[in-house]
């Protein structure tokens, strides 16, 4: 079943709300001193992060890569590239409402910023989307990189360069992984 438009907007709009819920509670368990009040945000937190799997759970099986092994990643490197074009427009937008110059600088100096982010992703999911991202895999036995190259076939094979194990790459539910061998 495919996702309404404006379904799918609203749930790519909780899951920003989600995710900045679950930083903002993050940062202030660490700098309170007060563990009563820590415990409850922390309890509130572990309640955002069900609000993300539900989230999640209604977008990613919407999601159609075009190519193969990279499901996950594409799939939140196309948010991340929604969100910074929008955090890119809103900024424009504030800078142009501001009354004083320090905020119209400051402003502006985020646009600049969100706009290299969104050439970032926008330029990594190209790469990856014409198969000219590496595909690289920590390894599961020393947590050193396993690294199949550009457009590998599943089945390809590597040694790892540090522990010598040998792995087969394969793809498990949308996204690259090994095996052991
Ligand atoms: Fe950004
Ligand atoms: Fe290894």
């Amino acid at each position: 079943m495919k996702l309404a438009d404006i379904n799918r907007k609203n749930w790519t709009e909780t899951l920003s709300l989600e995710w900045s819920a679950t930083y903002r509670y993050k940062m202030q368990t660490a700098i309170f001193n007060n563990p009563r009040i820590v415990a409850i945000i922390d309890g509130i937190m572990r309640n955002e992060s069900d609000h993300i799997d539900i989230a999640q759970k209604h977008l990613l099986p919407e999601f159609e890569p075009k190519v193969k092994g990279f499901q996950t990643i594409l799939f939140f490197l196309y948010l991340n590239l929604e969100f910074e074009r929008f955090a890119n427009k809103s900024y424009a937008g504030f800078a142009r409402e501001a009354e004083d110059p320090r905020s119209k600088e400051d402003f502006l100096r985020l646009v600049k910023s969100e706009g290299g982010h969104a050439k970032i992703f926008r330029e990594m999911i190209e790469q990856i989307e014409n198969g000219n991202f590496p595909v690289v895999i920590i390894c599961p036995v020393c947590g050193w990189e396993l690294d199949f190259g550009s457009s590998p076939k599943e089945g390809a094979m590597a040694q790892c360069e540090k522990c010598k194990v040998e792995f087969r790459l394969v793809e498990k539910q949308g996204d690259w992984d090994v095996e052991r061998i």
